[in-house]
């Protein structure tokens, strides 16, 4: 068996991330000669069969309706490129990897195989030095990441030598405050001498021996990002402040606590300096100047991939007049009995066109808060009441695994349910009232995987009487949809 690698990318529509990946890069670094980028997840399998790679190229390594996948090499673009491969230092742990691995092992029953993951930039333009050096900067973390080579690897198996002799810390359990005063100052630890003498008590008495260097070097980076935690949360009781600027800041502070919570719970709150480095935004999102989706998701939303679904349709359909008379919903319904070249295409496309239409539709910048009174009552009587119709969508929208739709449909007597569709597909012959777009192109520019934050945006704009009209249409009418 030898590695496998492949490579998957966003197809064009769907790929808000590389342009904004631009836009980010000239704009913040002023590299004024990178045209484009395109990024691609690059795996390494090694201890497959074929098979089973091919089977996990469409399953694990990429999403067919989003992602295109490629063996070995991906496609080159014409015009001058640079190629800038990132993966995870040795011993860091990496996710893509980890899950990777583990999908394929549930998915063909087989052992574990070992995987790699890189992300891939091909940076398109004439870049000079001093810029691709920038790019590095802003795209590699040290801490955690390294450039990779380009080139594949005979094996994943990864040798480690054994060293030959472990450094301690030689006397270290006998150290008297000015020699750990020393230690902290040449090991360049972040913790203070109270705890590193703390430490000593330890292995003195517990351990009975000089601890390790890597044992004092693990115990202060645990420390230290425990501190940082803490440090955030704790609450802050007694506040003395000397600098006047200082304390006219503190009693903006104070203000804004009470602004944001209410008299009341702001009494009780704790003061800490998680709430002080947060109440800021809490403001602006109380007085309502925080949107709830800005504008740039909702333009690239509705005019690229909304269009790119109505574009698709058209030209699906374009030499085929015998189906210029269906409509819509006769397509999402009846698309099983279209011929198979265009069968699948009109399906999620059809989708696409109906399910956005709807979606920007049943949203409005500043909405009415309730449903009308019709609407109302069958929440109350179907839901409990319009809590319990939040609850049922919210856990369909983030139960809906990969792209999807969370859904407030309605039969035929106005009976209401909640319901959850993968990808473009309908939920006809239920009528949709409300749809909750899963896909992360509705969402990742703001709130990047936060599905639940970008759910409780969303719900804040819903249209209520837009939707109340369309239940009152639908219940009137007495049907689902018109007739083929
Ligand atoms: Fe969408």
């Amino acid at each position: 068996m030898s590695v496998y690698r492949c490579y998957s990318a966003k197809k064009t529509e769907y790929d808000v991330e590389c342009a904004a990946l631009t836009r980010q890069l000239r704009e913040q670094l002023g590299t004024a000669g990178l045209e484009g980028v395109t990024v691609f997840n690059r795996y390494d399998v090694d201890g497959l069969d074929r098979a089973v790679y091919e089977q996990a190229k469409g399953i694990v390594f990429s999403e067919p309706q989003v992602d295109a996948v490629y063996d070995e090499e991906f496609p080159q673009k014409s015009g001058p490129c640079t190629l800038l491969a990132v993966e995870a230092l040795p011993g860091q742990f990496d996710q893509r990897a980890d899950s990777a691995a583990q999908c394929i092992q549930l998915m063909a029953g087989v052992e574990r195989p070992l995987v790699a993951y890189a992300k891939v930039y091909v940076l398109q333009g004439e870049l000079t030095p001093a810029e691709l050096d920038k790019i590095k900067a802003y795209l590699i973390n040290p801490v955690e990441s390294r450039e990779a080579s380009m080139d594949k690897p005979e094996t994943l198996a990864r040798t480690h030598s054994v060293p030959d002799r472990v450094d301690a810390v030689d006397g270290f359990v006998s150290m008297d405050r000015a020699a750990l005063s020393g230690l902290l100052e040449q090991m360049g630890l972040a913790m203070d001498l109270d705890d590193l003498t703390f430490l000593q008590a330890y292995f003195r008495d517990q351990e009975k021996r000089d601890p390790t260097v890597t044992e004092v070097r693990v115990v202060d980076t645990y420390w230290s990002d425990h501190c940082r935690h803490t440090t955030f949360s704790t609450h802050l009781d007694e506040i003395q402040i000397d600098d006047p600027a200082v304390q006219k800041a503190y009693e903006r502070y104070l203000a804004a606590r009470v602004e944001v919570y209410g008299e009341e719970k702001a009494a009780q709150r704790p003061q800490t300096l998680m709430d002080i480095a947060t109440i800021g935004t809490k403001v602006l999102k109380k007085r309502g100047l925080l949107p709830e989706l800005d504008e740039r998701t909702m333009h690239f939303h509705h005019d690229k991939h909304f269009n790119t679904y109505v574009d698709n349709l058209n030209k699906l359909l374009k030499d085929r007049p015998e189906y210029h008379g269906w409509s819509l919903e006769r397509l999402m319904r009846d698309w099983p009995e279209l011929p198979e070249d265009i069968r699948q295409g009109v399906r999620n496309n059809a989708g696409g066109v109906y399910n956005h239409d709807l979606y920007f539709k049943t949203l409005h910048p500043a909405p009415a808060s309730a449903p009308g009174p019709v609407l109302q009552g069958a929440i109350d009587r179907d839901f409990g009441d319009l809590q319990g119709l939040k609850a049922a969508l919210r856990s369909a929208a983030l139960g809906q695994f990969g792209s999807g739709w969370a859904w407030l449909v309605s039969d035929r007597e106005g009976r209401l349910s909640v319901r959850k569709t993968p990808n473009q597909d309908s939920t006809l012959p239920l009528t949709p009232l409300l749809g909750c777009d899963v896909w992360e192109h509705a969402y990742y520019l703001p709130y990047q995987n936060r599905r639940d934050e970008y759910f409780e945006a969303w719900w804040r704009l819903v249209d209520w009487p837009g939707v109340t009209r369309r239940y009152g249409e639908l219940t009137a009418a007495g049907t689902q949809y018109p007739a083929p």
